[in-house]
């Protein structure tokens, strides 16, 4: 059965804007999106919002409802009693552009600063080989979606703007990871985790974990073995003493 809904939608864009009352239509089976679509058709035709899949799959949706990073073609109104006011705003963590579209180019930078796949020179493409378990480690992490809602939960950055040119975040932590632990891939990558992309920031919140999606366990399967990786070398006396050595 139908029902009418309070929503708040932030309107605005990059000179401000505040939470906007709405009543809206809700039929059964519907998601956050689908409202969103129909306040465009409806009563505020020129409301911004990114998306592109409505299937949970492109990453582009993502927005707050009620506070909470979510996908909004993937919330269904089912979550909510129908008296809830249910809100929705743009990511916090991410300058906005307009309405709940905000400006995500943050994530593409970081993803230009992890260097790409590096296989050892004597091997040619089809001569790779591997432990099944290795390929289902990575196969985890290449879930991801790129939604950018771990990126913007997480404390370090959303809560510290400053912090945003020292730390990589969870997703581009998480490529790291699994390059590092690839079996093929020769690049040492735990320095560069450490001193460019911020490993040592991150205090192991799990909010990353928490909100993603695609239900990556970013935190326990990647953050934590990559953060073994670096103690290990970092206290290993070879390394210690070749850094005294070589690397003043
Ligand atoms: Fe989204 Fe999960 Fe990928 Fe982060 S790791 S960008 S939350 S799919
Ligand atoms: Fe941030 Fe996830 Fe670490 S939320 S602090 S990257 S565990
Ligand atoms: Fe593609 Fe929501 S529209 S993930």
């Amino acid at each position: 059965m139908g029902y009418e809904a309070k929503f708040k939608v932030w309107r605005g864009d990059t000179e401000g804007g505040g939470l906007h009352d709405f009543t809206v239509e809700v039929n059964e089976g519907e998601v956050v999106l689908d409202i969103i679509h129909r306040l465009q058709a409806t009563q505020a035709p020129d409301l911004a919002v990114r998306w592109n899949c409505k299937a949970g799959k492109c990453g582009s949706c993502s927005a707050e409802v009620n506070g909470r990073p979510r996908l909004l073609c993937m919330t269904r109104m089912s979550t909510f009693t129908q008296d809830e006011v249910v809100t929705v705003t743009p990511m916090r963590t991410f300058p906005v552009i307009r309405d709940l579209v905000t400006d995500v180019s943050f994530n593409y930078r970081k993803a230009r600063e992890v260097p790409s796949f590096t296989p050892p020179m004597d091997l040619k493409p089809g001569e790779y080989r591997m432990q099944q378990t290795d390929v289902e480690r990575s196969q985890e992490f290449r879930k991801c979606i790129e939604c950018f809602l771990c990126q913007n939960v997480c404390h370090v950055v959303r809560d510290h703007e400053d912090n945003k040119h020292a730390f990589s975040g969870p997703r581009y932590l998480m490529r790291i990871a699994e390059l590092e632990m690839h079996p093929l891939d020769v690049a040492d990558r735990r320095e560069l985790a450490q001193e460019d992309a911020g490993l040592g920031f991150c205090n192991i919140t799990k909010c990353c974990t928490e909100v993603c999606p695609e239900h990556i366990k970013i935190t326990d399967n990647a953050l934590i073995p990559l953060k073994e990786r670096v103690v290990d070398r970092k206290y290993d006396p070879i390394v210690w003493l070749g850094n005294k050595l070589f690397r003043r």
